[in-house]
C-alpha cells in the first residue's frame, strides 16, 4: 500500500476515506491520532490490526463538541458536565456508555470521550460522525508528535497521513474516570489535578475501573530509557543525554521547561533509534503540573 502525506487542505480526501471504511493519521494537539468511524467495526478492527494493538485496550472515541461527547455517555453525574466545558482541550472524561461499540470499548460498559482542539479535527468529525482514535503509533512504541513520526511507524500500512505540523502539548491527554462520586485521574495529562480542582474535589482512593492501557508496555524507544534526578555526570558515546543545562556530552538535548520536554519527549526518544545509540538519560523534572504526565511517562518507558 502506497502511504500519502497530506496537508489538512486535503479535508475532502480524510472525509472520503473514513467515510469508505479506511482509517488515516490526523494531528491533535496531544499526539497525532488513527482514525476510523466509531460506528464501524471493520474500520475500528483495522485499527488494531494495523497498531498491533492488545485487544483489550479501549480506544477514545473524538468528538466534534462537547453536546456530542455527553450524548455518549449514560447519566451524566454533574462533575462530570462541569468539566466537559474544559472542552476542546486534552482531557478525556470515561463514564457508563450510552451506545454499543464493543471494539471501541472493547467489551467494556464504559467508554472514553474527548472533544479535541484542532479545528481540522472536529471539523472532519462534524463532516462524518464521532471518531474513535488511539495514538498512531505501532503499540508499545513513542507516540508520535509529527507526520513523519506517523510515517516511521506505519508507512505501507495506512494510505493516509494528515500533515498538522509539530503538535503543542506532546503527551497524550489527561485519562479521568467519571463513573464514581468523584473524578479519578486514570493518567496524567495537561490538563492537571489543579485544573480539575477549580471544578470539583478529586477522588483520593484508587479503587473504581482501571485503565486498561496502564498494564501494556508503553512509549519505549529500541534504547533503554534511564531517568536521572541529579545532571548526570559521565558522558558517553553510546548515550542520548536529554538536560536541563548542557553537559557536553557528544549528544544531548536541552530542554528549557516541563512543557518543553513534554513536547520534544518522544521525538528525542526516536532521534536515539535512528542514531543508533544503545541508552537515552533524561534528567527528571518536578512532579508539578505537566511534570507529572512527562515522569509517568518516562518511567513507563524505563520500565522493562
Ligand atoms: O491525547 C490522546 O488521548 C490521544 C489523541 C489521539 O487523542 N489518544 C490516545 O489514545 O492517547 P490511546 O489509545 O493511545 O490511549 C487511550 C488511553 C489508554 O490508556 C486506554 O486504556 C484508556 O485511554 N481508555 C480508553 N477507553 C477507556 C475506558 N473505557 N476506560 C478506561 N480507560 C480507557
Ligand atoms: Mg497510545
Amino acid at each position: 500500500m502506497e502511504t500519502e502525506v497530506i496537508d489538512t487542505g486535503a479535508i475532502e480526501k480524510v472525509c472520503k476515506k473514513l467515510l469508505s471504511g479506511g482509517i488515516v493519521a490526523v494531528p491533535t494537539e496531544t499526539v497525532y491520532g488513527l482514525a476510523a468511524r466509531a460506528e464501524d467495526p471493520d474500520a475500528v478492527a483495522k485499527i488494531y490490526a494495523v497498531k498491533n494493538r492488545p485487544s483489550d485496550n479501549p480506544l477514545i472515541v473524538h468528538c466534534s463538541d462537547s453536546k456530542q461527547a455527553l450524548r455518549l455517555l449514560k447519566d451524566v453525574p454533574d462533575f462530570a458536565k462541569k468539566l466537559s466545558t474544559l472542552w476542546p482541550a486534552p482531557v478525556t472524561l470515561v463514564g457508563i456508555s450510552a451506545v454499543s461499540w464493543p471494539q471501541v470499548q472493547a467489551g467494556h460498559d464504559t467508554i472514553a470521550v474527548r472533544v479535541p482542539k484542532s479545528a481540522f479535527f472536529r471539523e472532519v468529525i462534524s463532516r462524518v460522525g464521532p471518531l474513535a482514535a488511539p495514538s498512531a503509533n505501532i503499540s508499545g512504541r513513542p507516540s508520535p508528535t509529527t507526520a513523519d513520526h506517523c510515517l516511521q511507524d506505519l508507512d505501507g500500512k495506512i494510505s493516509l497521513i494528515v500533515d498538522g505540523g509539530p503538535c503543542t502539548v506532546g503527551v497524550e491527554s489527561t485519562v479521568v474516570d467519571c463513573t464514581g462520586d468523584l473524578p479519578r485521574i486514570l493518567r496524567p495529562g495537561a490538563i492537571t489535578e489543579r485544573h480539575i480542582e477549580a471544578f470539583c474535589q478529586l477522588a483520593q482512593t484508587t479503587s473504581g475501573v482501571a485503565s486498561p492501557g496502564v498494564k501494556h508496555a508503553h512509549y519505549q524507544p529500541a534504547a533503554s530509557v534511564e531517568i536521572s534526578t541529579t545532571v548526570p555526570r559521565d558522558s558517553k558515546e553510546d548515550t542520548l543525554y536529554i538536560v536541563k543545562t548542557s553537559i557536553g556530552a557528544k549528544y544531548e538535548k536541552v530542554y528549557s521547561s516541563a512543557e518543553d520536554l513534554a513536547r520534544n519527549m518522544f521525538a528525542w526518544f526516536r532521534l536515539a533509534d535512528e542514531c543508533g545509540l544503545l541508552v537515552v538519560k533524561v534528567q527528571a523534572v518536578e512532579e508539578d503540573g505537566i511534570g507529572v504526565a512527562v515522569m509517568d511517562r518516562l518511567r513507563r518507558a524505563a520500565r522493562g
